[in-house]
């Protein structure tokens, strides 16, 4: 093996046209790491914000974008136990996966569900390890409560819809044009909201209001998500893609004892990221396994080809996930 890769790296904060293909050192895996011989590298939303300047990597992560890949472990570190070379895995990473190898945290591999190929189990780990943290452990969802999650054809919605359906949630999506929201409905949406049309908060009171929110648009959407919630409601925040700021009456946290949280994946320790890995691999894999829910694929770039991949994301006409062949 060769002890330089191909890799993409940001030349500089900027729009796509900053993704650069560069030749970089293959790294070596320390105590509990392994080395991944990427084969697909899913594109995420962070991966975006990464390369405008407006999401800095952890300090010990690669300054390398990309953050889950399917693969397979080419290399062990000292104290792995449960992997060894040759293994199929999809993972969730620090950063570095647009690249030929990567490291991560061997508690961060999941094995790739049996009978999904590698370009669908590439688009799993992001999408699954937030949903599930949000969902169903931040946001505590039981079955036959009422769920409402904003950007339903996104990776995260896509994920969250049919997650919160196979847990027995009755789920409420909204999506920017019909054919996401049929895609909405596909997936197991009781009603997909088309929010240039209708409005969310009015469709949701009529059902009593959402028992959970799970939102990454926030803006305008903040003091309409505290309307449309329920008496104990919960709002989880994952994204604020109309922005952070806004004039709220907190009165109605108090009267209505709302709920209102967030959380960000990438920061937290390994060993919580460990705990998830976990978690979906006793819940939710037998679901993948099953054929019951699946990654919704838009479409696949060569990894030279990282930046037409972000240009599409950005243009948001995508419905469910990007990867990059590597
Ligand atoms: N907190 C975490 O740990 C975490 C982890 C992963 C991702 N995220 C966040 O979750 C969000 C979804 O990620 P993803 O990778 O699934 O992204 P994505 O596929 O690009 O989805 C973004 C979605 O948001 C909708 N949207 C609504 N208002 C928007 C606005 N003002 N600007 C842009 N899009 C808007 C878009 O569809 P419409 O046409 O329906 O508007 C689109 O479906 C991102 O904001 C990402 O940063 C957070």
């Amino acid at each position: 093996m060769s002890d330089v890769m191909r890799a993409v790296e940001i030349t500089e904060p900027g729009g796509p046209e900053v993704l650069q293909i560069s030749e970089q050192f293959v790294p070596v895996p320390g105590s509990g790491e392994v080395l991944i011989k990427v084969a697909y590298a899913g594109v995420n939303r962070p991966d975006a914000l990464q390369r405008a300047g407006l999401y800095r990597p952890p300090p010990s992560a690669s300054p390398l974008p990309g953050l889950e890949c399917a693969g397979v472990i080419v290399a062990v570190g000292p104290n792995v136990a449960g992997w060894k070379e040759g293994d199929e895995v999809c993972a969730l990473l620090p950063g570095g996966g647009y690249a030929e190898y990567v490291l991560t945290p061997s508690a961060h591999c999941l094995p790739v569900p049996k009978g999904m190929a590698l370009r669908e189990a590439a688009c799993l780990p992001e999408t699954f390890f937030t949903v599930w943290s949000n969902v169903f452990d931040r946001g505590g969802l039981k079955a036959g409560e009422t769920f409402l999650v904003h950007g339903g054809s996104s990776g995260i919605g896509t994920t969250a819809i049919q997650l919160a359906n196979a847990f027995g949630a009755r789920v409420f999506a909204t999506a920017g044009s019909e054919e996401k929201c049929e895609v909405c409905r596909q997936l197991g949406a009781e009603q997909a909201i088309n929010y240039r049309e209708a409005d969310f908060v009015e469709v949701l009171k009529a059902e009593g209001g959402a028992n959970l929110i799970l939102d990454m648009v926030g803006g305008s959407y903040l003091p309409r998500n505290i309307k449309a919630l329920a008496m104990e409601g919960r709002l989880v925040q994952i994204a604020f893609l109309q922005g952070p700021k806004v004039e709220l009456n907190f009165a109605q946290i108090m009267l209505r004892r709302l709920t209102v949280t967030g959380s960000t994946l990438r920061p937290q320790s390994d060993l919580a990221k460990a705990r998830i890995a976990e978690e979906l691999l006793e819940k939710v894999w037998p679901l993948l396994e099953g054929g019951r829910v699946a990654p919704v694929m838009d479409s696949e770039f060569s990894l030279e080809d990282a930046a037409k991949a972000h240009a599409l994301m950005e243009g948001g006409s995508h419905i469910g996930k990007i990867v990059l062949k590597v």
